[in-house]
């Protein structure tokens, strides 16, 4: 990989003003003074400093937002501020994206990524890969629902949907809270299910992806990045490949 491609992935600022820290030769490779801005090296084995401060590499960026309602799932909006307004500055040259999308006023579990091969394989209805969502519905939520669920529902497009796990955790008055899992991502998914069974979703909150749980250690808008574990198990999609 190109050394100034190396540095501007580092956050060393744009691939222009890692040149001129190339040219003020304040760049070294395992000890050297680089002087040409196309210098190949290998980021995982070669010491790169710049002012003598080592540099960390890193490819791939996977970070977990407890996602607050209030924000779109886009990278960038004229009108409404975007999930990627709460990734801190320090992973802004990343060329992050949001993994799926929750809807402006759902919360909880999402992850942003610049891995697109990731970010593909959790969207993808073929992977099977359950998301897991809390909901407060208004209704009595029956184990007739559940049923229904299980074989799918016909939303009001005419699309039937994958089969999806509902259980019902408690039921209060005229309200239910239940789980609801699915393998894929239709446009306001959960909503549309539980209206074509005439009840209406009141708060929805997506609590895991996979093996990935939501870290309940985070407020709404904060985030994190993937512990080493969260990460092997995305690799363990990779290998399935
Ligand atoms: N289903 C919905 O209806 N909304 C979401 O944000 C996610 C799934």
């Amino acid at each position: 990989m190109r050394i100034d491609q190396v540095l501007a992935h580092a956050g060393y600022g744009t691939r222009k003003q890692v040149r001129q820290l190339i040219k003020r030769r304040y760049v070294k490779v395992n000890g050297d003074v680089v002087t040409n801005h196309g210098l190949h090296v290998d980021p995982n084995t070669d010491v790169i400093t710049v002012h003598d401060d080592e540099v960390t590499y890193q490819k791939y960026v996977y970070l977990m937002l407890n996602k607050p309602s209030g924000y779109i799932t886009a990278t960038h909006d004229r009108k409404h501020l975007t999930v990627l307004d709460l990734v801190p500055d320090q992973y802004v040259h990343y060329r992050l994206s949001p993994v799926g999308r929750l809807d402006k006023d759902t919360e909880g579990l999402l992850l942003i990524t610049n891995d697109g091969k990731i970010n593909h394989m959790l969207t993808s209805p073929k992977r099977n890969i359950w998301k897991t969502y809390e909901a407060v519905v208004s209704g009595v939520v029956t184990e007739k629902h559940v049923e229904q669920f299980r074989h799918g529902i016909t939303l009001d497009d005419g699309y039937k949907t994958k089969p999806a796990r509902l259980t019902i955790i408690n039921i209060e008055g005229n309200r239910s809270l239940v789980n609801i899992m699915l393998t894929e991502g239709k446009y306001h998914q959960v909503k549309r299910m539980f209206q074509a069974t005439d009840m209406e979703v009141l708060y929805l909150k997506r609590t895991k992806i996979g093996d990935i749980q939501l870290d309940d250690q985070l407020d709404p808008g904060q985030i994190r990045p993937l512990t080493a574990e969260e990460i092997a198990w995305l690799e363990s999609l990779k290998e399935g490949e």
